[in-house]
């Protein structure tokens, strides 16, 4: 158990995170942060409610400044729009860079030692943009994709092949977006090569399906993007740090020439430790998939260069 995490943003995937994280007591406070007032300080309270119910003792703080979040382990950041119908995560770029500037610029002042977590889409670039304007080191500036995304892949697959979630395991890189690379060829189920269990036009349908499983619920919710899944992904991440757990998780890290790639954030298998990010591992690619890895690269350096910070 850390000290505090603050989770900035108090929004659908704010509120959803919070909750998570008291309930699984990464911390001793839980600090929501937003810029609407009364919402942080009502969900934070409503919240606090439930744990003589769930039985957690993590406080819960609801608050518009940042002085409550004074020293925070970790921050979570998902402060920001979030999409409607017909919107690509790309179209949040301009607004959500503002506001990830704004925030960031507080993390910097109050909780110089935090680790990072960006959630606030466009992701890659945002990530950029608390990197950037934070100035913190690479180990402490994460996003928070991969494991949704991979999450997302694993739940069609065992649908698919009507078998236990928790026997799938998988990777999906590159930028969080259409252009995603979810690993054909590191997809086991216990071990079991994909391949041999499934027709590849099958597996084709959904790899297809993940690229763009975030748009297919926007499409039905029509009023915002989604936030279960999105939450308990950025909370996996904070276990990982929390308890020094070592896990290999795809993330969003900022690369110094690992897959051929520098200077920008991308999908990639890293290592979460109590530092933060300890370690890019670098997995054997076939031609397609560093073809595909390095057109996603692409479509994340696009938005950075319009970008104005
Ligand atoms: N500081 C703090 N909070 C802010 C700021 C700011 N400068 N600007 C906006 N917010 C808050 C809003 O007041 C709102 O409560 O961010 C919250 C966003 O919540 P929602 O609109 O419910 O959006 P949500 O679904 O939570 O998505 C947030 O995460 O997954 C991504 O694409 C998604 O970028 C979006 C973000």
């Amino acid at each position: 158990m850390v000290n505090t995490i603050t989770v900035v943003g108090a929004g659908n995937v704010g509120a959803t995170t919070a909750q998570r994280l008291a309930e699984k007591e990464l911390s001793r406070r839980v600090v929501l942060v937003d810029i609407v007032e009364g919402v942080p300080q009502g969900k934070g309270l409503d919240q606090w409610q439930t744990a003589p119910i769930e039985g957690f003792d993590s406080r819960v703080i609801g608050t518009n400044g940042y002085e409550e979040t004074t020293g925070s382990d970790i921050v979570i950041i998902t402060a920001g729009i979030a999409r409607k119908p017909g919107m690509s995560r790309d179209d949040l770029m301009n607004t959500n860079a503002g506001i990830v500037k704004a925030v960031s610029e507080q993390v910097a002042k109050t909780s110089p030692g935090a680790i990072v977590i960006v959630v606030s889409n466009p992701l890659d670039v945002m990530c950029h943009v608390a990197k950037a304007v934070t100035g913190f080191p690479r180990e402490r500036v994460l996003g928070m994709a991969g494991v949704l995304d991979t999450a997302r892949y694993r739940a069609f697959l065992a649908e698919a092949l009507d078998v236990s979630v928790r026997d799938i395991q998988a990777m999906v890189l590159g930028g969080h977006g259409d252009t995603m690379v979810p690993l054909i060829s590191y997809t086991t189920v216990s071990g079991i090569p994909i391949t041999q269990l499934m027709p590849r036009e099958q597996l084709d349908r959904i790899v297809a399906r993940t690229r763009t499983g975030g748009a297919e619920i926007v499409s039905l919710l029509k009023t915002g993007s989604a936030y279960y899944a999105p939450s308990a992904a950025a909370v996996q991440m904070a276990e990982a740090v929390v308890g020094d757990q070592k896990r290999i998780l795809p993330c969003s890290a900022w690369l110094e020439g690992e897959y051929g790639h520098s200077g920008l954030f991308l999908g990639v298998p890293c290592k979460l430790g109590r530092r933060g990010l300890e370690a890019i591992i670098e997995v054997e690619l076939t031609a397609d998939e560093r073809a595909a890895l390095a057109r996603s690269a692409d479509a994340v350096r696009e938005p950075m260069a319009a970008l104005t910070i």
